[in-house]
C-alpha cells in the first residue's frame, strides 16, 4: 500500500480541527497583530531616532513614546493570547484524538488487537499523539500568520522603499520560509520516520522483555536479551544523532543565508540612496522593516525538524484510526433472549489455514455440551465464532433462529459470555475486577459468585479481603486462583449461554469438584459449552462432541 504523502496527512490532521476552527482563526489574527506590534516597536523607534537627527517631525516625542510603549505592551499581550489559543486548540485536539484512538481500539477489539504489538500500541497512544502538539500548536497558525505578516510587510516595504527592496524581501521570505523548509523536509523525513519506527519497536521489545522476564531468567537468556537491547538502544541513538546533526546543519544554513540577505539589503539600500532613488529616512525605515520582519518565516524554517517527527507520528496514529475491524459491530439488528442455538455447516479458517469445516451442533437451555479434541484443532476458535469475534466463512450460526449477523452485538454479549483459557485481571481490587462482569453487583452477589467458583475462602484469607489489590498480590495469585476469580466473574455475569474454555485446567480435584457442582446447579437456567481435555470435567456434560483434526465435529 502506498504511504500517504505529507500534504494528505496535514489535510487529515487539519480536518480534525473541526469545531475549534474559531480558536485557530483568533490565534492567527492575534498572532499577525502581535508581529506587526513587534515591527511597530522598531519602526517607531527608528522614527524617534530620525526625529532626533532632525529628519522627520510629523509625530511628537510623547506620541512616539506612547506608540512604542503601546506596541511593546501589545506585542506581549497579543503573543500571550495567541500562544494560549494555539495550545488550548492543540491540547483539546490531543484529548479528542486520544478518545478517537480508544474508540478505534474498541472497534478493533478483540480479534484484531491480539495481532497488534502491545508496546507499539502504547507508543501510538502516548508519544505519537503527544507529538501532534507540534502540528496544532506550532504549525497551522504560524504558517497562516507568516503568510499574513509577509503580505502586510511587503505592502509596507513597497510604499516605503519601492520595487527593488520589496523584490529582495520577497526573495528572502521565499528562501527562508519555503525553499529551506522544503529542503529540510527532504533531508529529514526519512530519518525521522526511521527514528519513530525504531522508537516504537524498542517500546514493544522492552514491554515484551518485562512481561517475559521470568522466562528470560529461567532460560538464562538474559545476556542475549541484553545484547539485543543494547543493539536497539544503539540504533535509536544513532538515528537520533543523525536527526540532530541534520537539524543543526539546517539551522546553521538558515542563519547564514539570512545574514546574506541582510548584507545584500544593506548594499542595495546604500546603492539606491547613492543614486538618489531613496532618501536617508526611507533607507533607515526600509532597513528597519526589512530586519524586523523575518520572525514569522524563521519560525517556519524551524518547522521541518519538528514536523518530520510529527508527520511520522501522525502517519501511525491515522493508520490506527483507519484500520478496519475484522468484524463490524451490529447496531441496527435485532435483540433476542436466548432459547436455542443452531450451528449448521459452519466453516472458518485463519487466512489460508482452514480450521473448522462443516460444523453442526445444537444447544438449548438446560444443557451442557462437552467439547473435546486435540490441541490446536479449533475448539477455542469455535467458541470465539459463537461470539462473532471473527467473521465465519460459510454455514450458519443461529440464536433463536436469527442469523448471528442480524443480532445486535450488545444483545449477543448480554446473552453469551466466554470464559477464556487465560484470565487477565486488571490492576485493581478483587472486588472491582469482579464488578467488571456486573458493575452494580452487591457484596452478597459477589460473595455468592465467589463461593460457586471456590475462591471465597481464599479471598477471606487475604489481609484486605475483597479490597485486596491484584497488582500488589503480584505473583501471590496462582494460576488456579486467577482462573477461579475469572470463573466468579462468569457466575456474576450470569448470561443465559456460558462458553467455558478449559475452566478447570489449573485446578486440583477438590476445587474442580466444587466448581463442577456449581455448574451443574446452574444448568437448569443456562446453556453451556464446556471445552476440556479432562475426562473428570467432561463428566458433567450431557453430550460430548469430538472435534477431529479435519475440522469436523462428531457427536
Ligand atoms: N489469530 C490466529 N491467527 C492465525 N491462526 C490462528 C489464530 N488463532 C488460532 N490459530 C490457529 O488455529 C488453530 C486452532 O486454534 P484454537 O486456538 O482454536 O485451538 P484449540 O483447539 O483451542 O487448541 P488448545 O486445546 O491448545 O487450546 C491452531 O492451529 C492455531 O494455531
Ligand atoms: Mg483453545
Amino acid at each position: 500500500m502506498k504511504k500517504p504523502g505529507n500534504i494528505k496527512i496535514a489535510f487529515s490532521l487539519f480536518k480534525l480541527v473541526d469545531s475549534l476552527l474559531w480558536a485557530m482563526l483568533a490565534a492567527i489574527l492575534l498572532g499577525t497583530l502581535g508581529f506587526f506590534a513587534a515591527i511597530g516597536v522598531n519602526v517607531f523607534g527608528a522614527l524617534a531616532l530620525a526625529k532626533i537627527l532632525g529628519l522627520q517631525s510629523s509625530l511628537s516625542y510623547p506620541a512616539l513614546f506612547a506608540l512604542i510603549l503601546g506596541c511593546g505592551l501589545g506585542r506581549g499581550v497579543l503573543r500571550y493570547l495567541e500562544q494560549y489559543l494555539n495550545h488550548y486548540l492543540a491540547f483539546s485536539l490531543l484529548a479528542r484524538l486520544r478518545d478517537k484512538v480508544f474508540e478505534a481500539l474498541r472497534r478493533l477489539a478483540p480479534a484484531k488487537l491480539l495481532d497488534q504489538q502491545q508496546g507499539d500500541l502504547l507508543a501510538v497512544l502516548t508519544a505519537d499523539i503527544e507529538a501532534l502538539e507540534v502540528f496544532y500548536a506550532h504549525t497551522l497558525s504560524p504558517v497562516a500568520i507568516a503568510l499574513c505578516v509577509c503580505a502586510g510587510v511587503l505592502v509596507l516595504q513597497s510604499i516605503v522603499a519601492g520595487t527593488l527592496m520589496t523584490l529582495l524581501l520577497t526573495g528572502g521570505f521565499i528562501t527562508i520560509g519555503i525553499l529551506l523548509p522544503y529542503l529540510g523536509s527532504k533531508v529529514l523525513f526519512a530519518t525521522a520516520i526511521e527514528y519513530r519506527k525504531h522508537f516504537a519497536a524498542f517500546n514493544a521489545f522492552l514491554l515484551d522483555s518485562i512481561k517475559g522476564v521470568r522466562e528470560i531468567i529461567l532460560h538464562q537468556a538474559g545476556a542475549k536479551r541484553k545484547e539485543e537491547m543494547s543493539r536497539r538502544t544503539g540504533q535509536l541513538l544513532s538515528s537520533s544523532h543523525q536527526l540532530s546533526q541534520k537539524n543543526g546543519f539546517l539551522s546553521a544554513l538558515t542563519q547564514i543565508i539570512l545574514t546574506g540577505f541582510y548584507v545584500f539589503a544593506l548594499w542595495l539600500a546604500i546603492k539606491q540612496y547613492q543614486s538618489g532613488l531613496l532618501s536617508v529616512g526611507s533607507v533607515v525605515l526600509s532597513l528597519v522593516i526589512y530586519y524586523s520582519s523575518f520572525g514569522p518565516v524563521l519560525a517556519l524554517s524551524a518547522l521541518p525538524g519538528n514536523l518530520s517527527q510529527t508527520f511520522a507520528a501522525a502517519r501511525r496514529v491515522l493508520a490506527l484510526l483507519a484500520q478496519k475491524p475484522l468484524v463490524e459491530p451490529v447496531v441496527n439488528g435485532q435483540d433476542f433472549a436466548f432459547k436455542s442455538l443452531t450451528v449448521s455447516d459452519l466453516t472458518f479458517g485463519y487466512q489460508e489455514h482452514r480450521v473448522l469445516d462443516g460444523i453442526n451442533l445444537t444447544l438449548a437451555k438446560g444443557e451442557i455440551l462437552g467439547l473435546q479434541g486435540q490441541s490446536g484443532c479449533g475448539k477455542s476458535t469455535l467458541l470465539k465464532l459463537l461470539l462473532r469475534f471473527y467473521q465465519k466463512q460459510g454455514g450458519e450460526i443461529r440464536y433463536n433462529g436469527l442469523e448471528i449477523e442480524e443480532i445486535n452485538t450488545s444483545s449477543l454479549f448480554e446473552n453469551v459470555s466466554l470464559f477464556t483459557q487465560h484470565t487477565t485481571l486488571l490492576n485493581d481490587t478483587i472486588a472491582n475486577n469482579l464488578r467488571l462482569a456486573k458493575p452494580d453487583a452487591s457484596e452478597e452477589e459477589m460473595e455468592a459468585a465467589c463461593r460457586k467458583a471456590a475462591i471465597h475462602d481464599f479471598i477471606l484469607s487475604l489481609d484486605s479481603r475483597y479490597e485486596s489489590q491484584v497488582g500488589l498480590l503480584g505473583d501471590r495469585l496462582s494460576q488456579g486462583e486467577r482462573q477461579r476469580i475469572g470463573l466468579a466473574q462468569i457466575f456474576l455475569r450470569n448470561t443465559p449461554v456460558i462458553l467455558l474454555d478449559e475452566p478447570t485446567s489449573n485446578l486440583d480435584g477438590l476445587n474442580e469438584g466444587i466448581i463442577l457442582k456449581a455448574l451443574v446447579k446452574e444448568k437448569a437456567n443456562h446453556a453451556m459449552i464446556l471445552v476440556s481435555h479432562k475426562a473428570s470435567t467432561l463428566k458433567i456434560a450431557d453430550r460430548i462432541a469430538l472435534l477431529d483434526g479435519t475440522g469436523q465435529l462428531a457427536l
